[in-house]
């Protein structure tokens, strides 16, 4: 697609939003953060633009189970205004639309059955953006900003020796300086679902043993069960997706975008 009028991004300062900024920074980006349009309101007046690419979103899958209404009004509201606008749109969606029972990756056509309240509004976002939007699920994503599993892992693994970390949900780690280029791709391949995450899959317990590994931490892995946990929302314990389409943008394994994302991060 030509971006002759540029991209307008929602949720500009998440972690996604702040690579989408950066992987685009060559057309006209019109970035824009909570402060500018909350997107649980109609959309403001806005530049005439390309493409959407729809980055904000309620995130925290445990709090959600306790403001579902709330919830939903940014990811289900918030979609339904960013398809208002008018522009092609394209929303980030989750590997937490299945419930994890499948013993094999899931594809494209493998039917959804959200086991949380994210899940469900996240699901019900990709009814909103409807057939004509391209809709991405990606999974457990990692970056230089906000709150993340990397930043967490090396924030804790500095002051313990030991961390207990969950071994029995498997998914692909996505780093979103791999993914956000692979969006720009994609606008030159049919709309519809797209699943684009790192190559490669793990355990969280595997990836934080690596993150210790990668940036020299000296701590432990103690793997721990999903129950032993206690977590509000319930999980997919199989989160791997995997792309069935033809001519699927393919992104780095989730070690290479861990490589990367700490040489952003340490240096
Ligand atoms: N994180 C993951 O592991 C993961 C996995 C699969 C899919 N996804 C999807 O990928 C997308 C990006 O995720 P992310 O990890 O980049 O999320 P993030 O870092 O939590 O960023 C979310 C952004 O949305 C903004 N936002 C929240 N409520 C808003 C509202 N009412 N109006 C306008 N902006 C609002 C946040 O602004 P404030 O900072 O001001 O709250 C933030 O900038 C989301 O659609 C998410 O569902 C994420």
């Amino acid at each position: 697609m030509e971006l002759t009028r540029g991209v307008l991004v929602t949720g500009a300062d998440g972690q996604l939003g702040a690579a989408l900024c950066e992987a685009f920074a060559d057309t006209d980006v019109v970035a824009l953060t909570q402060a500018d349009w909350d997107v649980t309101l109609p959309p403001p007046a806005l530049p005439e633009v390309d493409v959407v690419l729809h980055a904000a979103a309620w995130t925290d899958v445990d709090d959600a189970e306790e403001h579902p209404q709330e919830a939903a009004a940014v990811n289900v509201g918030g979609t339904q205004h960013a398809a208002e606008i008018g522009a092609p749109l394209v929303l980030f969606s989750t590997d937490y639309v299945f419930d994890g029972r499948k013993r094999e990756p899931y594809v494209e056509s493998d039917a959804p059955a959200p086991l949380s309240v994210y899940g469900r509004t996240k699901l019900q976002a990709e009814a909103e953006a409807g057939e004509d939007a391209w809709i991405v699920r990606t999974s457990w994503l990692f970056g230089w900003t906000g709150t993340n599993f990397v930043r967490t892992m090396l924030r804790l693994g500095a002051e313990r020796d030991e961390l207990a970390v969950v071994d029995d949900q498997r998914g692909c780690p996505t780093y979103v300086g791999h993914l956000a280029p692979a969006v720009r791709e994609l606008l030159d391949r049919p709309r519809g679902v797209w699943h684009i995450t790192a190559d490669g899959d793990c355990t969280w317990a595997d990836f934080a043993e690596a993150i210790f590994e990668e940036a020299g931490v000296d701590c432990r892995v103690r793997r721990i069960t999903t129950g032993e946990l206690g977590r509000r929302a319930s999980r997919p314990a199989n989160s791997v997706l995997r792309t069935a389409r033809p001519h699927a943008p393919r992104l780095p394994h989730w070690r290479d975008g861990l490589r990367a994302c700490l040489e952003r991060l340490c240096g």
